[in-house]
């Protein structure tokens, strides 16, 4: 016997919930492959309502697969702007261009073809699968770990790959055949409505509450049992933002690593007094300018914690260009038109328009 959750029960009521309180979203409205997958990508790691107005700019601009795999990467980094983790946006456009190479254009109505393409992992090839196509496959993500470990009054750590593994080997023996998306949907919905994370969910509202052997123990709100990754790196760091002419310093990051290829405010290491800043500036080569300090920001990453100091330094046409290396001098306007600047900046870039 497999060493499987039995799911079984919860089954019909989920798929009638669903059809029930499913809410209306724009990719819902026409769930071709390519919304689905737009959709999906950037419905990881940020909140529905933030993402639509996000969604319907994506689509307007990049209506399907052909159109993505000839978008240039700084249009397309704009497009992305603020949504973070921007190897997806990256990914998005080599997976476009494997399908206009290898399937004509079209995403392959294949769980494992899907799962070869670069950015689809088994939870997005799973939702594409089963929402577009109607294919019987599981689509795993936290929401739906929390509902069934709170279901199944199930202790093992949802961090796990071996707990997210057994989950979708159970979702695969119950999942019904004729409407796969609604079941998924049915369960991230739930999750995210319902049984939320982080507090007590609503469980009097929840279809399953009959059902659900956390709740019946008492146990909700203690579950999922979630081992803690390790704590964030935090890294100081000054935010100069030169000003020459009513221009604005911009470089553009390593193509390699956090941000890749952004552009951004350059920076040093450390918080910098207007003191130490001065004499940094100077040693520079840097002697005639004015500074102002534009305060503080924090930005979190999954691995790291910015802590950023800023200042405005407004310097004259002898700017040594070669300290700072590929410097660009924007127009204002441009910091919010032309150039792809990641939201750990726009508290800065906020302070000059
Ligand atoms: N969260 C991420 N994808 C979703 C979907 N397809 N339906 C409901 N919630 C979601």
């Amino acid at each position: 016997m497999e060493d499987i959750f039995d799911l079984r029960v919860f089954v019909q009521p989920l798929c009638q919930w669903y059809r029930d309180n499913k809410r209306s979203m724009p990719w819902r409205d026409e769930p071709t492959p390519y919304h689905v997958w737009v959709s999906e990508i950037m419905l990881q790691q940020t909140r529905i309502e933030a993402v639509k107005a996000y969604y319907s700019r994506f689509i307007q601009r990049l209506p399907d697969v052909e159109a993505l795999a000839d978008v240039p990467e700084e249009e397309l980094l704009k497009l992305w702007e603020g949504l973070g983790y921007y190897n997806r946006a990256k990914n998005l456009k080599r997976a476009a261009m494997i399908m206009v190479e290898r399937y004509e254009g079209k995403l392959p109505a294949d769980y494992g073809l899907l799962l070869k393409l670069p950015g689809i992992g088994n939870y997005t090839a799973g939702a594409i699968a089963s929402i577009a196509y109607g294919i019987s496959a599981p689509a795993v993500d936290g929401n739906v770990m929390r509902v069934f470990m709170r279901c199944l009054d199930c202790r093992e750590d949802i961090m796990r790959q071996a707990v997210r593994r057994k989950v979708e080997r159970s979702v695969m023996a119950v999942i019904p055949k004729n409407c796969p998306g609604e079941f998924n949907q049915g369960i991230m919905e739930l999750g995210e409505t319902v049984c939320i994370p982080n507090g007590t969910p609503f469980c009097v509202e929840c279809p399953l509450r009959h059902l659900c052997e956390g709740h019946l123990a008492g146990h909700e709100s203690d579950l999922p049992v979630k081992k803690e990754k390790r704590a964030r790196r935090i890294e100081e760091r000054t935010v100069l933002l030169f000003e020459r002419e009513g221009r604005v310093g911009l470089a553009k990051r390593g193509e390699q690593g956090l941000l890749a290829g952004m552009w951004e405010f350059p920076s040093i290491e450390g918080a910098k007094t207007p003191g130490e800043l001065k004499e940094w500036l100077s040693v520079q080569g840097l002697h005639s300018f004015q500074i102002k300090e534009l305060g503080c920001a924090k930005h979190i990453f999954s691995h790291v914690e910015w802590h950023m100091s800023g200042y405005l330094i407004e310097v004259s046409r002898d700017f040594p260009e070669d300290m700072i290396q590929g410097i660009v001098w924007a127009k204002r306007g441009e910091l919010r038109e032309k150039y792809a600047i990641p939201a750990a900046f726009w508290y800065f870039r906020d302070k000059l328009l």
